[in-house]
């Protein structure tokens, strides 16, 4: 698999600070800014010395190649004064100083909320125009091992000139493959769990559209993973000697281990929705857990 079908990244410069992200929960504070194309980003900082911003630009990479809805990305390079103008800004947050160089930047998208807004709640799945694209976002999350799928990190966006038609974009993939720090050992501990899942159970009624994502995962080799982590800027990969190895862990990743675990996952949905609506059924599997506890405290 190469990276000719996906949208390779702009080099681009900050033109115009629009102001911070006000948003409480965040590593990075990032900034919406207006670039030299005249388009406007969100554009996401670290401190040196993490890999937060190589995991972003990777993970994005990632899932325009499954096909899913991710916004446009930028290498975006800002300079002394605009940066200054932020790091006094940053201070008064009691966070870290930023140097003149290369950040993450995604494109802004206008009309969105999250996960969070109780718009979601009110959302019929007709209206949202990318709704099959679900199950392969949580393959995905399973995939690239996301600690921080919270509500806050997947916009609802509200499509211009189609009144009421909606669609999902996953964003901030900064703490995946064991954190924001990789190195040799903790590759080795690379392993599929599921984490935070948000989405409504019925999307578990059939394992096909799952199947599908783990397939298009398998189909990424190593020449894949090799062009995006050459393609990421040095100053973002904490540890270059190490991105060899780094390559190797993903390239050896097997997909396949995650439909088990979607398996179990909806195993246990459906057992929770039947102890929930039948209270026989409740009782019978308490009876069941109680007998198993007592025979194991017996056997120890
Ligand atoms: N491309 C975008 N278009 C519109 N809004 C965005 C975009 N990117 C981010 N946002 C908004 O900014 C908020 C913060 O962005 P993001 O989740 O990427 O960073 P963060 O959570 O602050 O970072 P960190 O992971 O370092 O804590 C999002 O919850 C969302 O509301
Ligand atoms: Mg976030």
């Amino acid at each position: 698999m190469s990276l000719c079908n996906v949208i390779q990244s702009k080099d681009l410069t900050v033109k115009q600070l629009i102001k911070p992200i006000e948003f409480t929960a965040s590593f990075s504070k990032p900034w919406l800014v207006k670039c030299n194309d005249d388009q406007q980003y969100v554009l996401k900082f670290f401190n040196g010395s993490d890999d937060t911003l190589a995991n972003e630009f990777l993970c994005n990479r990632i899932a325009q190649v499954m096909g899913l809805t991710v916004p446009e990305i930028a290498v975006v390079s800002i300079e002394k004064e605009n940066v200054q103008r932020i790091n006094v800004n940053r201070k008064n947050l009691n966070e870290y100083q930023i140097s003149p160089g290369k950040y993450f930047g995604t494109r802004f998208i206008d009309s969105t909320y999250t996960l969070e807004h109780e718009i979601y709640r009110k959302l019929k799945p007709s209206t949202i125009k990318n709704i099959r694209e679900v199950p392969g976002m949580i393959v995905f999350d399973i995939f690239i091992q996301n600690i921080d799928r919270l509500k806050q990190n997947v916009l609802i966006h509200m499509l211009p000139k189609r009144q009421l038609t909606f669609e999902y974009v996953l964003i901030d993939h900064g703490h995946c493959f064991g954190g924001s720090n990789w190195n040799v050992n903790t590759m080795k501990d690379f392993q599929f769990d599921l984490l935070n899942i948000h989405w409504k159970h019925d999307l578990f009624i059939y394992d096909s559209q799952f199947k599908d994502y783990v397939e298009k995962l398998q189909n990424l080799d190593k020449r894949f993973f090799k062009e995006v982590i050459d393609e990421i800027p040095v100053e973002w990969k904490k540890q270059p000697h190490e991105c060899n190895e780094f390559v190797n862990a993903l390239s050896s990743m097997d997909a396949s281990k995650i439909l088990p675990l979607l398996k179990k996952h909806k195993r246990e949905l459906l057992v929770k929705n039947l102890r929930t609506r039948i209270p026989k059924f409740d009782q019978c599997l308490s009876f069941i857990d109680d007998v198993k506890n007592k025979y194991h405290d017996l056997a120890n």
